[in-house]
């Protein structure tokens, strides 16, 4: 059984990678610092898959517990690197926190596995296309000028990877470029866990719906759209990590297309933020107390993927609509109400 290196295994995508690798057949081993997960998860994972994946705790800015890690790790054939903090926000106040943690870990995973054979698949983000010029977006769209230190280390990240494997014989890299994950595990028993108040959408609709928010407030109404609130390609956290392991699948085969790739993983849906709580509310069965107010600073206004290159290049496509997202987080949100993690 291949093992498969997940950093950030304890995170949202990273735990419903976990799992979807395990029921591929894949072991999988964790390294996580934490920073954003909780300990709690591994237990959660195991009440799902039946083993509790291995461990790491350690932070991969931490060159020599990196090199410390490969070397005692000889059998690992993949990396799928999610460990990286993601808050667009936060990123724009402390820019070096952000260069620092998302680059150096990269960096440090890269160099210790030189000379080895490595399959290596990186979350990239939609973000990379800023506000595109045709719709929907596909993978040649140019790579807009970033508009916050958090979208920056995705361009900067995908550049390292592909000239690193251009000059590494034997690494080979998907970087898959992820529309707006939502939704849970369909046992309810992993999801995401915002630190603090949610930045997102989704955590925010359920947290508003069980009453640990008052209000939603729909950022902006007056744009240029189906209803004047913003669009986004929503995905199901579950068929994102599936996406992951047809990546390693494809690296396994060896990718046609190159040692570099991208690929689009969202629906090729859009659905504006208006339609989002519509989903809610008929999924849920809940009215959520929301208003439209003013427009967020640095917000895209709509966004949707072309998914035509994954499903040929990688085999994969979502399969979970609006509905299923939309039931699944709440079915979370409403389990963690009752089992508070963390
Ligand atoms: C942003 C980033 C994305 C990153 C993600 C992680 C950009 C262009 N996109 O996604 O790369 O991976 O954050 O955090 O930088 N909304 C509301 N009210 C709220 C919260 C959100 O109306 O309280 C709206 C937003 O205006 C947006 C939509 O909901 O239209 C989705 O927002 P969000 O979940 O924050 O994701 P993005 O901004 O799309």
């Amino acid at each position: 059984m291949s093992k498969i290196l997940v950093t950030g295994g304890t995170g949202y995508i990273g735990s419903h990678t976990v799992v979807e690798l395990h029921h591929a057949g894949y072991t999988p081993i964790i390294i996580d610092n934490l920073s954003n997960s909780n300990l709690q998860i591994l237990d959660q994972i195991e009440k799902i898959i039946g083993v509790k994946p291995e461990f790491h705790q350690f932070d991969l800015c931490d060159e020599a517990k990196v090199l410390e890690f490969v070397k005692n790790n000889t059998d690992i054939q993949g990396i799928i690197h999610f460990a990286a903090s993601k808050a667009v926000g936060e990123s724009v106040e402390k820019p070096l926190k952000y260069y620092r943690n998302n680059m150096f870990s990269l960096i440090n995973l890269l160099q210790a596995y030189q000379g080895k054979k490595i399959d290596f698949v990186f979350s990239s983000s939609c973000t990379v296309y800023g506000e595109p010029d045709v719709l929907p977006v596909t993978e040649a769209a140019p790579v807009k000028k970033a508009t916050s230190p958090y979208g920056n280390t995705k361009q900067i990240a995908e550049e390292i990877l592909a000239e690193t494997a251009e000059a590494n014989a034997n690494y080979q890299v998907i970087a898959l470029r992820y529309f707006n994950p939502v939704g849970a595990h369909e046992s309810a028993l992993i999801g995401e866990l915002p630190l603090g108040v949610p930045q997102n959408l989704l955590p925010f609709i359920t947290q508003t719906a069980i009453g640990k928010r008052e209000k939603l407030t729909v950022f902006g109404g007056d744009y240029d759209t189906v209803d004047g609130s913003c669009v986004r390609d929503y995905i199901h956290v579950v068929d994102l990590a599936k996406a992951h392991v047809a990546a390693i699948r494809l690296l396994e085969k060896g990718n046609p297309n190159g040692k570099y790739d991208v690929f689009n993983i969202g629906t090729g849906k859009g659905y504006s933020v208006l339609e989002a709580i519509a989903a809610f509310e008929k999924a849920s069965g809940q009215k959520l107390n929301y208003s439209v107010g003013p427009r967020r600073e640095g917000d895209v206004v709509q966004v949707w993927g072309d998914v035509n290159k994954s499903a040929s290049g990688l085999g994969w496509q979502a399969s979970l609509g609006i509905d299923d997202m939309m039931s699944s987080a709440w079915a979370w949100e409403k389990y963690l109400s009752e089992n508070p993690i963390g």
